[in-house]
């Protein structure tokens, strides 16, 4: 077991993860934009830093976990990044979600410095994160892979090397593709139950164990009734990952219809002032035009 594991982006995602890498019992350095959030995990049993160079400086491996494709350029390819001091034999695994073709870009970079390289986006929201039992989809050489497998079982369970570097981000965004759209179609299931004036729950009930069934149908659905919309997963990261697979669709000259309309319905709901709530805010787009609530209280 490598000894020392730095740690960057203690966020929805990443201080879970970073507490379940401290369980398994790895020594862990982490740094984060906001000092409270470092100050959350040095009280769990992590040591802190104050800037990405530091975590490279006293790290053989380097997770980050933090928002989008610029953020991880910053911190691990600026003159302040981890590249700028991880020794060489090191390796950065990143289980953010962002660009493919940026991805490919950021591992010829490390790679040129004898640094090792994986994309290892995942997937499973907060609770996966918190129960140790995320999906992670890994990019980049087997053989790091198979050095870097016992960190991952310490963050999740369903875990796949997918192919060459950038593929573990290509495969995310076929995750992402499904989960928005699916989130659509348990709207729509919602806003016709309650303009049916048909019981929320036990429609719930009856369509969550057959075909319908989903993990948005499970675990979204019923955080609609309660109006709780606190995010798990931000409609703005959402936002993000679907930007990302119609670019990636426009090189591949595609047409994906059904998340062309997801990415379109969430642009109202963020103009809106709701980015910044969780993706199961969807359905409020459709209440808006239905004249309905979807509430248990129905
Ligand atoms: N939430 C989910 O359900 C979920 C599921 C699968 C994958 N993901 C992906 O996982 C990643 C993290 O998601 P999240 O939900 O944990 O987001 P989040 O709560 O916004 O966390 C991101 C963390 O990274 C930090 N950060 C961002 N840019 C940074 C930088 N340049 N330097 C230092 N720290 C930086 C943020 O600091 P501040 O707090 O200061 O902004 C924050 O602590 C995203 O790529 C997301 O798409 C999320």
């Amino acid at each position: 077991m490598p000894q020392r594991i730095g740690f960057i982006g203690l966020g929805i995602m990443g201080k879970p993860m970073a507490r379940n890498l401290i369980k398994a019992g790895y020594s862990l350095t982490v740094y984060s934009r906001r000092q409270e959030a470092v100050d959350t995990l040095v009280a769990d049993g992590a040591q802190g830093a104050s800037s990405s160079r530091e975590v490279g400086e006293r790290s053989e491996i380097v997770i980050t976990m933090v928002t989008d494709t610029p953020d991880v350029q910053e911190v691990v390819l600026s003159t302040d990044g981890v590249l700028s001091r991880l020794r060489a034999g090191g390796t950065i695994i990143d289980m953010s979600t962002i660009s493919p073709t940026a991805t490919r870009e950021i591992a010829n970079a490390t790679q040129a410095k004898g640094v090792q390289f994986l994309d290892a986006p995942v997937s499973g929201g907060e609770g996966g994160a918190i129960a140790g039992t995320l999906s992670i989809m890994v990019g980049g050489e087997v053989d790091t892979f198979n050095a870097c497998l016992p960190i991952f079982q310490a963050v999740g369970k369903n875990i796949i090397h997918v192919g060459p570097s950038g593929s573990g981000q290509l495969v995310k965004l076929c995750n992402q593709i499904a989960v928005a759209v699916t989130n659509l179609a348990m709207s729509e299931a919602l806003i016709f139950a309650a303009k049916a004036g048909v019981n929320l729950e036990k429609m719930h009930q009856a369509i969550s164990g057959g075909a319908a069934g989903s993990w948005q149908l499970t675990n979204l659905a019923p955080r609609v009734f309660q109006r709780d919309f606190a995010p798990g997963f931000m409609v703005k990261l959402q936002q993000k990952d679907l930007r990302l697979v119609l670019q990636e669709a426009d090189r591949l000259q595609l047409a994906l219809p059904a998340t062309g309309l997801v990415h379109s319905l969430f642009n109202a709901l963020e103009a809106t002032g709701a980015g910044e709530e969780g993706t199961q805010a969807l359905v409020k787009v459709l209440e808006r035009l239905a004249g309905v609530e979807v509430t248990a209280q129905i």
